[in-house]
């Protein structure tokens, strides 16, 4: 069952008990939050949700509101949504994203949201392990929201609305834990399962994509872009480097672990909805699919740490036609296009 149903499910229950029991309200107040069963897609291991911020109907609610609420950056002018387009798979269509100061760019593109709650760790050096402690990042950024918590704390517990959902979510005021709690819940749910690829090859639906699509996902296997893209995220979660330059400005995994041979290496990124969310690259240097396939069959420079699977390949531009079919279809409308995600003002 989509996980929107189970939306619609929960809120016709508790309209049911809030109008024909006669549950006092601070009875209806015991019940607690609602909890929220995630809709896995065939294919997908099940999430690991921690143990004190389990999924419930009141937290999701709370931290989609968040989520596109300008008031968690300095001058109010930022959302997370600002960088995390719900229309581009929340990503960002510029290479690198502008943040409250308009002068102090920062230096990676953001990558899609989709499916975020099932990686093992964090930004593409992978030195966040969940997504709770990652709120905190873009908040205090100066190239980001440049907000100290504390701040966002003081300014929410003014709104009685937040005051509420909070009340409701966690029956507590806002505070830190509440804020990275929220976001967290509510990003779990940006899952991304229901492409067209995903009716073929999990679901055994022939016609859900076409002869071109097909032959471009025979290239992605046979040229080994599985090695690193495996299914069902399209990303194994490793680190490499794939020789997008002979010197990185950007040290990747290596500004994490400070080892000259990590220098260089980015996580795998999903390349699920990938159609969606150019440029590419950790630095968004690369503007479009063609250009990328460009970049792998060149076999890219020669950085001492490169992978030894990137090789270089031979590949007519019909066959670069169907491998971007391929990554096409692996565009979710559905998730995309999935109103619950939004806050209801925007819906
Ligand atoms: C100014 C633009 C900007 C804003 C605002 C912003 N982000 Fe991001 N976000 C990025 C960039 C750029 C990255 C990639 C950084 C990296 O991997 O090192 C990123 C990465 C992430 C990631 C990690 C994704 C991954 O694949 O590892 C998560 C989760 C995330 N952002 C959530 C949020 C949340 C929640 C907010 C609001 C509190 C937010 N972002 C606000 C730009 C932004
Ligand atoms: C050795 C592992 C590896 C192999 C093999 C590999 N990739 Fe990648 N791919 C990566 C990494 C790592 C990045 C990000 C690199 C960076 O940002 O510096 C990437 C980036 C991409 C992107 C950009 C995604 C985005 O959101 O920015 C696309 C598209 C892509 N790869 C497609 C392919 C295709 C097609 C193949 C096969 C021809 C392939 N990859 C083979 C590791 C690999």
């Amino acid at each position: 069952m989509p996980y929107h149903t189970v939306f619609n499910k929960l809120a016709a229950y508790l309209f049911f008990l809030a109008t024909v029991t006669s549950c006092t309200t601070a009875e209806i107040k015991n019940i607690g939050p609602t909890p929220l069963v995630l809709d896995i897609p065939t294919g997908f291991s099940e999430m690991k949700i921690p143990a004190d911020n389990p999924m419930t109907v009141e937290a999701v609610a709370l931290g989609r509101e968040l989520f596109f609420d300008p008031i968690l950056s300095k001058d109010y002018s930022i959302s997370c949504a600002s960088c995390h387009f719900p229309d581009h798979a929340f990503s960002d269509t510029v290479a690198v994203s502008a943040g409250v100061h308009q002068d102090r760019i920062g230096n990676r593109n953001a990558y899609g949201l989709g499916n975020v709650g099932f990686l093992e760790a964090l930004f593409m050096e992978g030195g966040v392990p969940s997504l709770e402690l990652q709120v905190l990042a873009p908040m205090g950024e100066r190239s980001e929201m440049d907000l100290q918590i504390r701040d966002a704390v003081a300014r929410l517990n003014e709104i009685p609305e937040y005051v509420d959902l909070a009340q409701k979510a966690y029956d507590r005021e806002i505070d830190p834990w509440v804020i990275t709690s929220a976001l967290a819940a509510y990003q779990r749910t940006l899952i991304s399962g229901d492409s067209p690829f995903d009716r073929y090859y999990y679901e055994g639906q022939e016609n859900a994509i076409d002869a071109e699509a097909k032959a471009g996902w025979e290239h992605f296997q046979a040229l080994n872009c599985t090695a690193c893209h495996s299914a069902p995220l399209f990303t194994n979660q490793g680190y490499f480097n794939i020789g997008l330059y002979d010197t990185y400005d950007d040290p990747g995994r290596g500004r994490l672990t400070d080892k000259p041979e990590d220098h260089g290496k980015f996580r795998v990124p999903s390349l699920r909805n990938v159609s969606l969310t150019a440029p590419y690259m950790h630095d968004g240097s690369l503007k479009d699919l063609s250009s990328v396939i460009d970049h792998f069959a060149s076999g890219g420079f020669a950085h001492p740490n490169k992978s030894s699977l990137i090789h270089g390949f031979a590949i007519s531009e019909e066959e670069k036609g169907e491998l971007i079919a391929f990554l096409e279809s692996l565009t979710d409308s559905s998730f995309v296009h999935n109103s619950d995600h939004l806050p209801v003002t925007l819906r």
